[in-house]
């Protein structure tokens, strides 16, 4: 009986669909929403993300709904975060859920991440709601929308909801859909405790907090809880839900979705997929699809400025508490010094962490350009896993280097295919698949190799297409290249942070670029500066810096003073973002050449 009144779903929609205004009309119908909080979208928290406009952390809320019916539902919202990086927190949260909320813009029509998405929902056996957003908007398309829905998708137009979160209209009918279609829960509160994690975060009172769906069971304060994947043990302090503030509870059964603590001090020992049993008396199977996160990407950490290694190491230390996915270890670079291999779930998961670093623990530090793992097979037969370019082993004990393909779904209007195929093949692209969405939209598949997309395919592509196309992709495996490793040297020493590895066709193209762009970058120094790319010991591409001539320094310092204020600003900025080599200052774009160089 319990169980009938409980519904769990989540809002899957591609970026910027409107998922988040969504979320806060549907709270704001059950009074779930002060004013005051509805200043800032609730279901973002960090600041970062606010920014961004991007949903990171997966949360859970709970909505009492009283539907036409006359019947009081209880309706658990779990957040998915909108971003590649974080696919397989998407799939988690959603196997926690019975149904979703497909949302599509009316404007826009699906996109790859929509499709992505729903492929996964679909996969777990969802029930899946369509709703057409944003018909406020008089560029809204509603019947391409609906075509789109019936051929792409194969759900039954009819279906769909049309709504407009920033308008309020379809809020009621899509509360009612949700009580009628998505199935309530199952689960048997009498068998032993399973739960599912989705989520996790540091919270500076409850320490690591979880995001937990109960499958079978009951937990309460007491508890004993253990941790399938790790063995751990730890008592439970509190139970509740975001209503949507925390709220404490007397316990979470069979079907509830809320958070637990356990005076956990570190978020690691959480794991986004495990599954949380009594201790006393353990389930004998946990939930499948566990998977410890793993990056899929590295870069060099170095500080930077006057902050120390001991510094940054604190810094990473604390910041990881709360970020279960980063990994750190201790590297030394000849050219940076001491510093962090750090690895991350993609880009955009290494941008947050740099920009916290800075912003919350004042941290001054320098990235050298991110790379994907190589698998280095040698002659003698063993296999190793590189995550420095620089420490690729010499070519003469090299058997084959084997590089991570990513599967690329790319949805744009049919006018942009040869733009995007062009685009594609310059990235080593193979074609897999090749359809139209309807008349108007073509949905391209490729496997790419995964370091051409590190390096800015998502501008090349959104310049392709005047902003139209859109992108999802997903690891597929590892698979042999021609490749080379390329080193920087300036003023004839090596600068081990600068080595990269790039396919063997076009190591002479991105050379010249990179040596090219480090020349605009690279400040004149009062000597000249010379700048080589090369392949073992030969030079492939090379360029001079001329010195700073004298009376050039004479006339800044002549200037006006307001103008000389701004010089000594921007001088000052740029002093954060430097890194001495030798003689030579090296700015933080130096590093980040080759993310341009192709
Ligand atoms: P991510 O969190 O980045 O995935 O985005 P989101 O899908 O949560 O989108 P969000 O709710 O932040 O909305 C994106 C933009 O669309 C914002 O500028 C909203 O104001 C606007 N928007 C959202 N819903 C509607 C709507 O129904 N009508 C109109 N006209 N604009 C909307």
């Amino acid at each position: 009986e319990r169980l009938k009144k409980i519904r769990n779903f989540s809002i899957i929609a591609h970026v910027d669909h409107g998922k988040s205004t969504l979320a806060d009309r549907l709270m704001e119908f059950c009074n779930a929403i002060t004013e005051r909080e509805k200043e800032d979208q609730l279901l973002d928290t960090l600041e970062i993300e606010k920014e961004r406009g991007i949903t990171i952390k997966l949360q859970a809320i709970r909505l009492n709904y009283k539907a036409k019916d006359g019947e009081n539902y209880i309706l658990h919202l779990i957040d998915t975060p909108g971003h590649v990086d974080f696919g397989y927190e998407v799939s988690r949260s959603l196997t926690a859920c019975e149904g979703a909320l497909l949302l599509i813009d009316a404007t826009q029509g699906i996109e790859a991440q929509t499709l992505a998405t729903f492929w996964q929902a679909l996969n777990l056996d969802l029930e899946i709601i369509p709703v057409i957003n944003k018909i406020d908007l008089p560029s809204a398309d509603v019947d391409r929308i609906k075509r789109q829905i019936e051929d792409v998708l194969g759900l039954d137009p009819e279906e769909a909801i049309l709504a407009s979160g920033k308008a309020g209209i379809g809020i009621e009918e899509i509360l009612e859909a949700i009580v009628k279609k998505i199935p309530h829960p199952k689960g048997d509160e009498s068998k032993p405790l399973k739960a599912l994690i989705f989520d996790s975060y540091y919270d500076p009172y409850r320490g690591a907090v979880a995001f937990i769906r109960v499958f079978d069971g009951e937990i309460k304060k007491g508890t004993k809880i253990r941790l399938m994947s790790t063995g751990k043990e730890f008592e439970v302090t509190e139970v509740g839900a975001q209503m949507p503030k925390m709220t404490a509870l007397d316990s979470l059964k069979a079907g509830d979705v809320g958070y637990v603590a356990a005076s956990i001090k570190d978020v690691k020992d959480i794991r986004v997929g495990d599954t949380i049993t009594d201790a006393k008396n353990p389930t004998p199977e946990p939930i499948p699809g566990f998977r410890p996160a793993k990056p899929m990407v590295y870069a060099g950490l170095y500080p930077t400025g006057s902050t120390t290694f001991e510094d940054m190491r604190d810094a990473l230390e604390k910041y990881s508490i709360n970020d279960a996915a980063l990994t750190y270890e201790v590297e030394s670079s000849p050219a940076l010094g001491l510093g962090f291999r750090c690895g991350f779930l993609g880009l955009l998961h290494m941008e947050i962490v740099q920009e916290r670093l800075e912003r919350e623990y004042d941290i001054e530090l320098i990235t050298t350009a991110p790379n994907v793992i190589y698998k280095v097979k040698l002659k003698t037969g063993e296999e190793i896993e590189v995550r420095n370019p620089s420490q690729l082993p010499d070519i003469s004990k090299i058997q084959a280097i084997l590089e991570p393909y990513i599967e690329a779904d790319i949805i744009s209007p049919s006018e942009y295919i040869g733009a995007i195929m062009q685009l594609v093949q310059e990235k080593r692209g193979i074609q897999k698949g090749f359809d139209y969405l309807d008349k108007n939209t073509a949905h391209l598949r490729y496997e790419i190799p995964m370091a051409e997309v590190l390096f800015d395919f998502h501008d090349k592509l959104k310049t392709a297409t005047r902003g139209y196309a859109s992108f999802d992709y997903d690891f597929i495996g590892y698979k042999e290249g021609d490749l080379v490793k390329i080193d920087i040297k300036i003023n004839g020493e090596p600068v081990d942070a600068l080595s990269f590895i790039v396919h063997k066709d076009k190591a002479y193209r991105v050379g010249r670029n990179i040596v090219d762009k480090m020349k605009e970058v690279i400040p004149k120094q009062l000597f000249e500066v010379r700048i080589q790319a090369t392949i073992g010991s030969k030079v492939i591409a090379s360029a001079k810096i001329a010195p700073l001539r004298r009376d050039v320094l004479a006339k800044c310092y002549g200037g006006d003073v307001t103008r000389k204020k701004k010089l000594l600003e921007k001088q000052k900025e740029g002093k954060k973002r430097m890194k001495q080599f030798g003689k030579v200052e090296l700015p933080q774009e130096a590093f980040l050449s080759i993310l341009k160089a192709d």
